[in-house]
């Protein structure tokens, strides 16, 4: 594809001004521009997400629900008692907290992009569990997961619930879940992971869940434009731009974008870019597994002894797996 027509603007700041959204900027300039979906989760974003949850189309989240309510004692079992319990995108941390009775931690480490949502819901948290040590962690561990040394080391697993994984693509996946692995003992046999995934099913079902009937997908989709706006000073105007999403059945993903509704400028510091009616932004990948994609993936990272639990629809699984 051409390089777009990126036409620098002398009247604005320099990139070298805004170098943590050096990636972002870069992503708006690339041929095939992108917005990585991380930056979906401003604090409208992270609410709109909340929304998406109790969607009827969107059944990942009470699917996961029900699966832990119905075996969380198997759960519990395979887990153990007092587990350092780190919660990878921790969000409300309402599907860690459904499990505190059963698991029993002796440390809660939640760890979410979004800051202030992050020490709100901690607040709220440690009131209603004042006996567990709570301690938020706010970081992006998308790229790296350097945890300090007050995240206890015994017992670690890691908590990655609602299909997360599935928003990176498959190599990008394996090296997180590699990272993952890494943060536990090399010996193997102490730490594991405990991780939700959402697995392949009927296009209709999953094409209706990433395009809902009242539109709260299409806002969380759009809304990434208005952070945007405020994180690097560009000027989209979602007005001007259509929620998209579809599976993609050849690589078992939906695939979101936004797409330009008619022929249009966006200016962003140090640059403007014209953008065609039609031309797209892609925002997120949400890739489906089946039972193999889970053993194999979580087999190449460095876990074992492998236990999955699913609903009666097979449309969603929970996984526990050991370090080996
Ligand atoms: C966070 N993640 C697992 C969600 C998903 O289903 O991929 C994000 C989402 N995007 C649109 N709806 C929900």
């Amino acid at each position: 594809m051409a390089q777009p027509a990126l036409i620098p603007s002398p009247w604005e700041s320099s990139q070298e001004d805004h170098p943590a959204h050096a990636e972002l900027l870069a992503g708006l300039a690339a041929a095939e521009a992108v917005i990585p979906p991380k930056y979906f989760y401003d604090p409208l974003g992270s609410k709109l997400f909340e929304a998406i949850c109790a969607l009827p189309e969107y059944y990942p989240t009470r699917t996961e629900a029900a699966i832990f309510a119905a075996h969380q004692q198997a759960i519990a079992a395979a887990v153990g008692q007092g587990c350092t319990l780190i919660d990878l995108g921790a969000g409300n941390c309402a599907k860690a907290a459904a499990l505190f009775e059963a698991l029993q931690p002796r440390q809660y480490v939640p760890v979410d992009i979004s800051t202030d949502f992050l020490h709100q819901s901690v607040a709220g948290l440690q009131k209603r569990f004042p006996q567990l040590p709570m301690l938020p962690l706010a970081m992006d561990f998308s790229a790296t997961l350097e945890l300090p040394e007050s995240v206890d080391a015994q017992g670690r697993l890691f908590f990655y619930p609602g299909s997360s994984l599935g928003n990176f693509d498959p190599g990008q996946a394996l090296a997180f879940l590699r990272r993952l692995r890494a943060a536990l003992p090399p010996q193997g046999g102490d730490g594991a992971i405990l991780i939700g995934l959402d697995l392949v099913k009927d296009a209709r079902v999953l094409e209706a869940a990433y395009d809902d009937a009242i539109g709260v997908t299409a806002a969380f989709n759009l809304n990434v434009l208005n952070h945007v706006n405020a994180l690097t000073g560009a000027d989209f105007n979602a007005r001007d731009w259509r929620h998209v999403a579809f599976y993609n059945a050849r690589q078992q993903r939906i695939e979101m974008h936004l797409e330009a509704r008619r022929d249009l400028i966006v200016r962003w510091p140090g640059a403007r870019r014209t953008f065609h009616q039609g031309e797209r932004i892609h925002t997120e990948y949400s890739h489906k597994f089946s039972e193999q994609d889970i053993l194999g993936l979580l087999e190449q990272a460095g876990f074992g002894r492998c236990r999955m639990w699913f609903d009666e629809r097979r449309w969603f699984a929970v996984c526990h797996a050991q370090a080996r």
